[in-house]
């Protein structure tokens, strides 16, 4: 049943790109150029309409969200908010019927998320599930569903359903752009194509298991860790940290790279392990100076980076890692 690997959270690992290809599957028509999601009710007038998105989400899902957030600011120019679903409805935030609500969820079941929901909705707001569960209670309550087709996720520790959410977030935001008019036919088909390429690309990845294996084992001997890095990179540490804490019971923290010097730059002393993302272009010489901040005060610091960069930043760091893209024309 755990398909000849050791865990079931290392096979759902595995599993990732048939979950990117399922979740894709029928989404994306034949010419590569357009997103279509038939299941949706929300029509062009409603979302011409929408003043603001609110994705609300627990652990895993909202960390997913937080990519949302920028996925959909970035694509459909909308202002959005991502909250913690615990919190959501404490805060008292501002729903309108223009408001729509994202809530994440892999198992459909998670009790502050359909609370959420339930408040969403009685403010009026259409209320957009993503969720792994067809027939799960939020699945059922929601006034719209993107299903995500990562198949069952066994393993505690959310993998394969995380990557899946993001999938589902850029198929929505693409989706929402074209009807909106807020990107070009040629920006929406480039990121098609870019998505077209995930599923080998993370193959490919997870062909390199073993050296990520090995600083694994280095990290192991460690009580304290970082996760740095800006923007989207920051979005990612915090799952990453998350997942350490989660799987290994390593303390880690996910610090947005330039925040560290106010206040937490104390805490990094000699060989602590810093993981340093950098896959944000837009950011990337600025991330390098918060890597040289850390190194400076005896950080050893791992960067995952692109292949491009692993020559640069390794003037930097102790050891960089490459992700596997490319770049579609
Ligand atoms: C972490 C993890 C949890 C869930 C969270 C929400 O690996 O699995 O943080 O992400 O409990 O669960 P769902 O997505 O089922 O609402």
């Amino acid at each position: 049943e755990k398909g000849g690997f050791e865990h079931f959270m290392l096979k759902e690992i595995h599993e990732q790109p048939k979950a990117y290809r399922d979740t894709m599957r029928g989404r994306i028509d034949a010419s590569g150029k357009h997103v279509v999601l038939p299941e949706l009710k929300l029509n062009s007038e409603q979302i011409k309409n929408i003043r603001n998105v609110q994705i609300v989400a627990c652990g895993t899902a909202y960390h997913a969200g937080l990519v949302g957030r920028s996925v959909i600011e970035q694509l459909v120019k909308i202002p959005v908010e991502t909250d913690v679903a615990s919190e959501y409805r404490y805060r008292s935030p501002i729903i309108t019927p223009e408001t729509l609500v994202i809530v994440v969820s892999q198992s459909g079941e998670t009790t502050d998320t359909l609370a959420a929901l339930r408040e969403a909705q009685s403010h009026g707001a259409h209320v957009l599930a993503i969720t792994n569960v067809v027939g799960s209670s939020i699945a059922r309550d929601a006034d719209d569903v993107i299903t995500t087709l990562a198949g069952p996720e066994i393993a505690v520790a959310s993998t394969k359903a995380y990557t899946s959410q993001l999938i589902a977030f850029y198929l929505l935001g693409l989706y929402l752009a074209e009807v909106r008019g807020t990107q070009t036919p040629e920006q929406i088909a480039h990121i098609i194509a870019a998505m077209q390429a995930l599923p080998e690309q993370v193959e490919k990845m997870l062909s390199q298991a073993d050296a990520i294996k090995d600083f694994a084992e280095q990290i192991s001997k460690h009580e304290d860790l970082f996760f740095i890095g800006r923007g989207l990179d920051y979005a990612v540490a915090q799952e990453g940290s998350l997942k350490l804490k989660e799987i290994s019971y390593i303390h880690s923290e996910a610090y947005p790279a330039g925040e560290l010097k106010h206040g937490t730059l104390a805490l990094i002393e000699d060989e602590i392990p810093v993981i340093a993302l950098a896959t944000q272009e837009s950011v990337l010489e600025k991330t390098v100076s918060n890597i040289k901040e850390v190194k400076a005060r005896g950080a050893e610091v791992m960067a995952i980076t692109f292949e491009e960069h692993v020559a640069g930043l390794l003037k930097s760091v102790d050891q960089a890692f490459a992700i596997i893209t490319h770049i579609v024309p």
